[in-house]
């Protein structure tokens, strides 16, 4: 009954009163009531205004659970979604620590503590898509460079695929369109000496925000802003999860030689001027090429090649 209240809701045009959903659905008013009052839980926001009814705010917003399974191999086989969290990277952590399954994903609609990289805070209010997963691979920690690599590579074909923009990465973390910043992506590992016990990599995607505050406005982006409409949340996660499960089942047999040919064309730093902050040093030189590691190699001014696997990188022309 409170899909079919939320199916009506979604279909309206304006406020639906409570005595029409009652009548067409042959309920009591105060079942009504109750079923909006568990939607409102679930994080639906609904308007009701009286002697008008009820309005629907947030439709494109909303993430439709059941909507979101597909074939699962590597990862979304256990989608976990949350109205809110500090950090959906915390929130695995701690189920990770109670032998949470490799595979499963955590989403929330709201984060209050959202981490960035180099220890920045990630803005995380309503509207955009935020989620971790979490994979136990037996893998060597220095492998964390190419799986968020090829995480940022997932996430860039979905956005070409499902809104047609012209997505690019941003070597090593960053989804970039038309030169500002969609997505973030942050790994984080639990390792014993020269082994992971799991990694938890967190995916920010600027979905319907459709403002930014000012001191990151000129650099940040969201598919609303881009695409100019309304994105449908489940939709465009289902994308993404899909595309993340192939990259990510195939990363773990080895990635191939075409997919590294792919990666690089949608790769925006190669053959750019970029710096890159190393602690205390900046490194400056042109971007040359990408190694199967997943490494950054730069062509200083005395054309001596570096590979470079982390850090802070500033590209020319971009931010
Ligand atoms: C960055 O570009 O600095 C990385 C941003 C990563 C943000 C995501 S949102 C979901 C997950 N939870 C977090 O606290 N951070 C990551």
């Amino acid at each position: 009954m409170k899909d079919r209240i939320l199916s009506v809701l979604k279909n309206a045009d304006g406020y639906v009163s409570g005595e029409d959903l009652s009548k067409n659905l042959g309920i009591t008013r105060s079942a009504v009531w109750k079923h909006i009052s568990q939607l409102k839980d679930e994080g639906y926001i609904i308007n009701s205004v009286r002697n008008r009814g009820y309005k629907l705010e947030n439709v494109f917003d909303m993430i439709d659970e059941k909507k979101l399974s597909f074939n699962a191999e590597t990862l979304g086989m256990k989608i976990i979604l949350l109205k809110s969290t500090d950090s959906t990277n915390n929130e695995l952590k701690r189920l990770a620590r109670i032998n949470e399954e490799s595979g499963t994903v955590v989403c929330a609609y709201s984060q209050t503590a959202g981490k960035g990289r180099f220890g920045r805070q990630w803005q995380s209010d309503n509207g955009g898509l935020y989620f971790s997963f979490i994979l136990r691979a037996d893998l060597p920690p220095s492998d964390i460079a190419s799986i968020t690599l090829s995480a940022g590579y997932a996430v860039c074909l979905a956005i070409r695929e499902y809104t047609g923009l012209d997505a690019k990465i941003k070597w090593p973390n960053d989804i970039i369109i038309e030169n500002r910043k969609v997505c973030g992506i942050l790994t984080e590992i639990a390792a014993q000496s020269d082994r992971m016990d799991y990694l938890i990599t967190g995916i920010g995607i600027n979905v319907n925000n459709a403002a930014f505050p000012e001191e990151i406005r000129h650099k940040a982006t969201s598919l609303l802003i881009e695409t100019g409409k309304n994105i449908d949340k489940t939709e465009f996660f289902r994308t993404v999860l899909t595309y993340l499960d192939k990259v990510m089942t195939s990363f773990l047999v080895s990635i191939s030689l075409d997919e590294m040919e792919n990666f690089k064309k949608l790769c925006a730093t190669l053959g750019k001027n970029v710096s890159v902050r190393r602690g205390e040093k900046t490194l400056t030189g042109k971007a040359v090429d990408i190694t199967p590691l997943g490494e950054l190699v730069i062509e200083t001014e005395d054309k001596e090649k570096m590979n470079i696997s982390s850090g802070e990188v500033t590209v020319q022309g971009i931010y």
